[in-house]
């Protein structure tokens, strides 16, 4: 069995921290989300991996390599325009030849493993496996219909879905979704949809079994998503810990886990906490409290005398100052600064 995932996608909805980086490098407690899904794959045996990126992302070959590091193989696929999901697949043709393959969206973090899509394939002599998970906004998703345990439809995006049950980033395929590829149109959007190519294969009498989660799931889409499958990371690695990457001080911190510290970081005089993942690099003093944020590597914050949170910053910002305008929300871009003229004897 091979594996397939798919980074070509743009991000636009995570800039400006997607304009300097493909948004499957966003780290979400520090390691990128990619690493999570090429780990998904090696748990269940798969290490012969596809990863599909656009020709400008080669940050991900940099960060990936080879594979070696991982213990899988790694090669990479280029899909130059963004024509979709089934577009990418049926691309990767040459590569996937006719073997099972599990197919990955890059930017989707499921908490949960892949072992039950891969036993129900085993078990079910099934022609595809779709994970499902219950969602809020059927609206925004590729949506199935059930009926009597069968998945007898499933449709992307529709306006009134039939249920709630969506088809989530983690999808088991055989020979015969290139069939139902090749005699698809694009959709509304433009792309080759995969819910079109697996209602084709229904359709044509392929059996399509599912499975689905009761694990967290999210695409790592908006900020919002991304702090929040940062926090899940966080409690699952650390609990309520803190951890403290090699060569970083901190002192005179209250410090209220989970909180995750990379390497070569100077911390002091503040309150941190929870659910705050802190990158390489980073210098904060005298701020009262940061809490729910992300901080990538080399930021600095200083004396920020009331609570930040949900807030990102980028590589190398700098943020300085306090003001009267309490504003506890902050995105800050990569390289970006803003230094608070001094309002007196606010801060610590
Ligand atoms: C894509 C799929 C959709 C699926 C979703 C899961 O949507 O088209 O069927 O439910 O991923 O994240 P997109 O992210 O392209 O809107």
């Amino acid at each position: 069995m091979k594996g397939l995932i798919l980074c070509a996608g743009r991000g636009t909805r995570l800039h400006p921290f997607s304009y300097s980086q493909p948004k499957t490098l966003l780290p979400v407690a520090n390691q990128p989300v990619l690493f999570y899904c090429i780990r998904k794959l090696i748990e269940v045996g798969v290490r012969d991996i596809g990863i599909v990126i656009h020709p400008s992302q080669v940050q991900i070959s940099g960060y990936v390599g080879d594979g070696s590091q991982f213990g899988a193989t790694i090669t990479y696929i280029e899909q130059e325009s963004p024509l979709g999901i089934a577009h990418a697949v049926n691309i990767s043709q040459p590569f996937l030849q006719d073997e099972p393959f599990i197919l990955l969206l890059g930017d989707n973090l499921l908490m949960d493993s892949l072992h039950n899509l891969v036993r129900r394939f085993q078990d079910n002599r099934a022609d595809g496996i779709v994970m499902l998970s219950e969602v809020e906004k059927p609206q925004d998703y590729g949506i199935a219909e059930v009926h009597e345990g069968r998945l007898i439809s499933v449709v992307e995006k529709p306006v009134v879905p039939k249920s709630n049950l969506a088809v989530i980033g983690a999808y088991l395929f055989t020979r015969p979704i290139f069939e139902a590829i090749a005699s698809l149109s694009p959709s509304s959007r433009g792309e080759y949809e995969i819910t079109d190519a697996i209602q084709t294969m229904i359709d044509r009498g392929s059996f399509i079994a599912h499975t689905t989660t009761n694990g967290k799931y999210t695409d790592v889409g908006t900020i919002e998503r991304w702090l929040e499958a940062n926090r899940w990371m966080l409690s699952r690695e650390l609990g309520e810990k803190l951890a403290i990457g090699e060569g970083s001080v901190v002192q005179h911190c209250e410090i209220v886990g989970p909180v995750l510290i990379g390497k070569g970081c100077h911390i002091e005089n503040c309150r941190l906490g929870p659910y705050v993942s802190i990158q390489d690099g980073v210098q904060i003093s005298n701020c009262t409290h940061i809490e729910n944020s992300i901080l990538l590597e080399n930021s600095s914050i200083h004396d920020v005398s009331w609570q930040m949170k949900d807030s990102v910053f980028g590589r190398e910002s700098f943020f300085k100052g306090s003001s009267d305008r309490k504003a506890s929300m902050f995105i800050l871009s990569d390289k970006s600064s803003i230094q608070l003229p001094s309002t007196g004897g606010d801060s610590e």
